[in-house]
């Protein structure tokens, strides 16, 4: 029961400490813009918006800090500075500014901060993601490139992911036997899970008994938490109070995900010492192999890595899935054009294979139209500038964080016809592809932090979409009008759809 005095005791709590941060915060910032005035008189910082003290520029962030920071940077320029709290950050608009952090200026901007949500159970030392260039991160990097997401290892690994589009592909047949609409997003997410947890452990990791069960939740979870703003980011002192217990919540949901995997490494093993070490086509048979030569890839650095692929790879993958179908439905005659294509080269209702994709011109120009509207990381993940950085004219600061806003990057009008456009039309016959080359289409990013991942990305999206439109019509649930479809964006670290597409889906048949 809830007992009347405790509201009084929590509300005193509550403004005890909220006095407390704020002294704290006066008392730090204070201490801190004396020490950079005293330490820096020539800085030439790039332009910005007002600071207010203490808070700086956080209150302008707002609920989708990519659409404010573009409004934003209309007024300042595409290279803006900002105070978020105590952090300098440095805001990249143009196609050109990003190529200068992401290419020319990459030796001294491929650092990250670290979230507090990312520094739990010594996460933040082996992290993929989030450790500094180093040869600990060379090394993995070079594996990554090597042996886990190279053609060939991704050829090999490709008939486990293609019974998974099956399994997919029979679920939906079954809601459309009986007219149920399907929530796109929950439905990509749980398959993009397991698309993930096979083409890494040979398991599904949703769908099963015990543990496993809640997988699903725990990824969502840490997504969440690594994607929501935290006071403490913004006040590092505060990181030793937690105000927003986000380094306990966090620290639960990643020890369960770690001891799912240390059960799935333990029982390979096993399973090695009775029938030998090449059983399995899956990336722990590669890391396990690995392991026996180079000591770094023990197990608790294969369980950290593992965790950095599930929470990079599902959300942005199951996002641009949910926006490209969403965006087909939009556009009925993109959605002919793409089903007319794939009748021709694949055969109707046939399911698309990973090596149909290079005949599918099309499809590809709809992913890239995807990304170019609805980038899934639209922020990218920010970088950190290691010591001061000359960019036209400006210094980006030592410790600063740089953030490249490839959301406004994609509907610049300077770069773009009609940018705010859906039409994949634009990249027939376009050389602009997603591999960091061009930076005006950089949804993976470019440079040493790229995403390694992105090829395997490409292959599951085109995969499951294609399949997806080629078995099934889609019409929207319960004669909801195309009029009536919300577009607008939900901020995490992945840019979601705020209301989930729901679809009934209409079986072709063979
Ligand atoms: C549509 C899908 C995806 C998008 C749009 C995406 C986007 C990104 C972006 C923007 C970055 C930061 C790049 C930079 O700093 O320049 C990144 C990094 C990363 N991504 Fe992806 N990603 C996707 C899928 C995946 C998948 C499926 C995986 C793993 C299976 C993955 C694993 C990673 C990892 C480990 C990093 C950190 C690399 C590093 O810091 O060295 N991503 N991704």
């Amino acid at each position: 029961m809830h007992h009347p005095m405790a509201s009084t005791l929590y509300t005193v709590d509550f403004v005890t400490c909220a006095l407390f941060l704020l002294l704290t915060c006066t008392i730090i910032h204070v201490v801190v813009s004396f020490l950079a005035r005293t330490r820096k008189p020539n800085l030439k910082l790039p332009p910005g918006p007002t600071r207010l003290p203490i808070i700086g520029n956080l209150l302008e962030l707002g609920e989708k800090p990519h659409q404010s920071l573009a409004k934003l940077a209309k007024t300042h320029g595409p290279v803006m500075s900002l105070k978020l709290g105590q952090v300098t950050s440095v805001v990249i608009s143009s196609a050109e500014m990003a190529k200068e952090v992401l290419q020319t200026h990459d030796n001294f901007l491929s650092n990250r901060p670290i979230p507090q949500s990312v520094s739990v159970l010594n996460h933040e030392h082996y992290s993929l993601a989030f450790i500094p260039v180093t040869p600990l991160w060379r090394d993995l990097r070079k594996i990554c490139n090597t042996q886990l997401f190279s053609h060939k290892s991704l050829d090999s690994s490709q008939d486990i992911r293609r019974e998974k589009v099956q399994q997919l592909l029979n679920d939906v047949k079954k809601s459309s036997q009986i007219g149920e609409a399907i929530d796109i997003g929950r439905e990509a997410f749980k398959i993009t899970i397991n698309l993930l947890s096979n083409t890494i452990f040979s398991e599904d990791l949703v769908h099963s008994s015990g543990t496993a069960g809640e997988f699903k939740e725990l990824i969502t979870n840490i997504t969440k938490l690594v994607g929501s703003p935290n006071i403490a980011d913004f006040f590092p002192q505060l990181k030793i109070i937690d105000p927003q217990s986000v380094k306990r919540q966090q620290s639960k949901n990643v020890a369960k995900v770690l001891d799912i995997f240390d059960h799935l490494i333990r029982k390979r093993l096993k399973l090695r010492g009775c029938i030998g070490s090449d059983t399995y086509n899956d990336m722990l048979n590669a890391l396990l192999n690995i392991s026996k030569e180079n000591e770094m890839m023990d197990k608790t650095m294969i369980e950290h890595l593992a965790h950095d692929l599930f929470v990079a790879g599902t959300d942005t993958t199951a996002a641009t899935l949910e926006w490209a179908l969403t965006e087909l439905v939009l556009n009925p005659e993109i959605m002919l054009k793409v089903k007319k294509e794939l009748e021709e080269i694949i055969g109707k209702a046939k399911p698309v294979e990973e090596s149909d994709i290079a005949k599918l011109p099309y499809l590809q120009a709809i992913i890239k139209e995807t990304f170019r509207l609805h980038p899934p990381v639209p922020l990218l993940l920010p970088r950190k500038a290691e010591r001061d950085v000359e960019i036209c004219g400006y210094t980006i600061p030592k410790d600063a964080q740089v953030m490249v806003n490839v959301w406004t990057i994609g509907r610049d009008p300077t770069l773009w016809d009609n940018p705010n456009l859906f039409s994949p039309e634009r990249f027939i016959g376009s050389e602009i592809d997603i591999k960091g080359r061009h930076f005006e289409l950089a949804p993976f990013g470019a440079g040493r932090r790229i995403c390694p991942a992105m090829m395997l990305a490409i292959r599951m999206l085109l995969m499951m979409l294609g399949s997806l439109i080629n078995s099934f019509d889609w019409k929207l649930e319960d004669g909801m009008k195309l009029e009536d479809v919300n577009m607008d964006e939900k901020f995490g670290i992945t840019l979601q759809k705020a209301q989930p597409l729901r679809l009934v889906p209409v079986n072709i048949g063979n």
